[in-house]
Parts: structure tokens; C-alpha cells; sequence
């Protein structure tokens, strides 16, 4: 346990969150007072199991969201969106407080997985939807899986700066802009969504504001960013809709992903292909397959997906995109995992 909360610090911090990764130091440490029982559920299961369900996440989120929802107020007066500078011994002492009085309800918060849904992954996404708008001419019928609360299904809602190419929405209140490295992406055309449905596992609903606050729980309490793009991108949710079912990816993908005549139909995931069994991975590759066979210049289908790519060191994630009737397939760019940076890759 304490392996994986400091190896979840190193991550933080290597992530830009020296906030998070001093208070999971200082739990590691018994700072905060002892946390071993709310972390039982993995006793001995050794340091893979805290990194696989993310055990120190769910602590540093279960706090966050009684900061968020009011229920730990001193606690939350010393949280960096209240206060700017970090006052380390009296945050920790707070933290100490809020632990020993509201455990009934931390470890109920972290006996779920945690929820994420990272906006920043329409910044490499947008290029690659504006790609396929330019290549087929077409609008696009869009289907996402592991979508989460299906935020990045309402990409062309946003405003972007591609590398100083502005596109989208100017008036969108979320605007994605990362440090864009390489040329801007060639094509920025008008596109049409005329479609947009998803499915996740556990769906996340955000217009119910316990789902919208858990989602906001685990955006670091020290990136205002990440959390006004969340913020903005939970009320875009709320205004444009899209189909978003609770259902395994391959079942979904096996009934839904087929050509249509007029639209480029485009399959699209960002990092939940290594949640799924290899079964589910094979299953769903098969009918990517298959309708890509079938597909048409009139009918095109494209699976666009940002992943970690684990083989090449120092690349956290490629976004590729593969595309029918022809089968190109292009490595389109590498990105940081939450959009900070994009280093675009096709001319
Ligand atoms: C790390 S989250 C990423 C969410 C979102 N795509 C994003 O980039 O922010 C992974 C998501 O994949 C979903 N997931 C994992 N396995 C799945 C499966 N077999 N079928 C459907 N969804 C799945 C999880 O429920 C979770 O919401």
C-alpha cells in the first residue's frame, strides 16, 4: 500500500500535481493519520493491484469530493482553488481531521473505480475528425466506446488552437489548447456531426450533479485548468445530446458500427483499449474489420483512437487513424495523457 502511494506520488508529480503527490507522500508516511484499513480490500495483493484500480486515486478523490460538496469545509478553505499558496501544516492537519471524522463515507467513495473523462483528448481527437471530414467530403455519424461520460463525443462543440489554427465554436466555454509541437494539422474544414453514440461499461450521466461532482473529484486539486475545461465541457454535455448506453464494447461495436451511404461513419476510443480482455479486444478489432470491408468512397468507415503506446519509450500515447474503403492506415501524432502537449506527425 504504501509502495503504491508513492509510486502514485511519482506519477503525480511527473503529471504537473505537486499537490496531490505531497498529500499521498504525507499519507504514506502516517501523516494523515493511519489509512490501512481503507485500502484492505488489496491487502497482499502487491503493488500491480494499487496501480490497476487505482487505489491511491480513489483516496485522493474521495477527499476531494467532500472538499467539492461542501461536507469538509476546513479542508476545502486550504485546497488550492481556495487558497493559492499551500499552507503544508495546516492542510494536513485538516486532511487528518477529515479522515478520522468522515471515514464511513471515504471508503464508501472508494470502493467504486475511479471516473475520469479527460476533454484534453479532443485536442488530438479534433485533428483527426477534421482528417477524415477533408478526406471523404462527408459529414460524420460518430460512435464512441469507453466513453466514459461521452464529453470527447461532443469534440466540434469546443474551440480549439490547432498549432494557431483556430477552429470551432469561438462563443464554446471550452477552449483546448496545448503546447501544439510540429506543423498545424493541413486540413481545418467545417464539419457536420449528424450523429453521436456511445457506450461505456459504467457510464457516467452528468446531468445529475452527484455523477457530474464524482467526475470532478478526480481532476488534481491543483490543475484549474483541467477542471474549467471539465467544468465547461459538463455543461456542453447537458445541452447537446447524444445516445451514451451502459454495455460492453464488443456487443455495442458487434450492433451498431456498420457503413452508411452520405455519411463517413467513424468508431473512435481513447485509453480503454488495455481495460479490455483480449477476447473483447479481438471481438471488437473483427468488426472494425468487417466494416471496413464493406465499406465505400459514397460509405466510408474510419476508427480514429488515442492509446498508450507502451512500446515506444518516452511516447505516452499515438493517435492513429485507419480508414476505408482504401484500409490507410496513419500514425497521426504522439500526445501527453491529459492534451498538455501534442506533437503532430501527418503533413
Ligand atoms: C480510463 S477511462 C477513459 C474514458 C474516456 N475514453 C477518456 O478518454 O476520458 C476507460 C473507460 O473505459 C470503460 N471500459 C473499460 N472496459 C470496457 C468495455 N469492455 N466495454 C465498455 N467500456 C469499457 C471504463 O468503464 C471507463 O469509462
Amino acid at each position: 500500500m504504501i509502495d503504491g502511494l508513492l509510486w502514485q506520488a511519482k506519477a503525480c508529480e511527473d503529471l504537473g500535481s505537486p499537490f496531490s503527490a505531497g498529500l499521498l507522500r504525507a499519507a504514506a508516511e502516517g501523516r494523515l493519520g493511519p489509512v490501512d484499513d481503507l485500502f484492505a480490500v488489496w491487502d497482499g495483493q502487491g503493488l500491480g493491484a494499487h496501480i490497476r484500480d487505482a487505489t491511491p486515486l480513489r483516496l485522493l478523490g474521495a477527499l476531494h469530493y467532500l472538499v467539492l460538496t461542501g461536507e469538509a469545509p476546513a479542508l476545502a478553505a486550504l485546497y488550492p482553488e481556495a487558497s493559492p499558496g499551500i499552507d503544508g501544516p495546516a492542510l494536513l492537519a485538516a486532511a487528518r481531521e477529515v479522515l478520522a471524522t468522515q471515514r464511513p463515507a471515504i471508503a464508501a467513495f472508494m470502493a467504486s473505480p475511479p471516473q475520469t473523462n479527460e476533454v484534453g483528448r479532443s485536442l488530438c481527437l479534433a485533428p483527426g475528425f477534421l482528417a477524415i471530414a477533408a478526406r471523404t467530403g462527408l459529414p460524420l455519424s460518430i460512435l464512441e466506446i469507453g466513453a466514459s461520460a461521452g464529453l470527447n463525443l461532443r469534440w466540434d462543440q469546443y474551440r480549439y488552437d490547432l498549432g494557431g489554427k483556430a477552429w470551432g465554436d469561438a462563443a464554446s466555454p471550452v477552449l483546448l489548447a496545448g503546447d501544439w509541437q510540429g506543423p498545424p494539422p493541413a486540413e481545418t474544414p467545417a464539419v457536420t456531426v449528424v450523429a453521436r453514440a456511445a457506450c461505456d461499461q459504467s457510464p457516467i450521466d452528468v446531468t445529475r450533479d452527484e455523477a457530474a461532482l464524482r467526475l470532478e473529484a478526480y481532476v488534481w486539486a491543483d490543475q484549474p485548468a483541467r477542471m474549467a475545461r471539465l467544468r465547461g465541457a459538463i455543461a456542453v454535455a447537458r445541452n447537446v445530446p447524444a445516445s451514451l448506453v451502459k454495455a460492453d464494447a464488443a456487443d455495442w461495436v458487434a450492433a451498431n458500427l456498420s457503413s452508411a451511404e452520405g455519411v463517413a461513419t467513424v468508431l473512435f476510443h481513447s485509453v480503454m483499449w488495455q481495460y479490455m480482455p483480449q477476447r473483447t479486444q479481438n471481438a471488437v478489432s473483427e468488426a472494425i474489420a468487417a466494416a471496413g470491408a464493406k465499406a465505400t468512397r459514397a460509405a466510408p468507415v474510419a476508427h480514429l483512437r488515442v492509446e498508450p503506446d507502451p512500446s515506444r519509450e518516452g511516447f505516452p500515447m499515438a493517435v492513429r487513424l485507419t480508414i476505408w474503403p482504401d484500409g490507410r492506415s496513419f500514425h497521426l501524432a504522439d500526445v501527453h495523457p491529459h492534451g498538455a502537449w501534442v506533437r503532430w506527425l501527418l503533413d
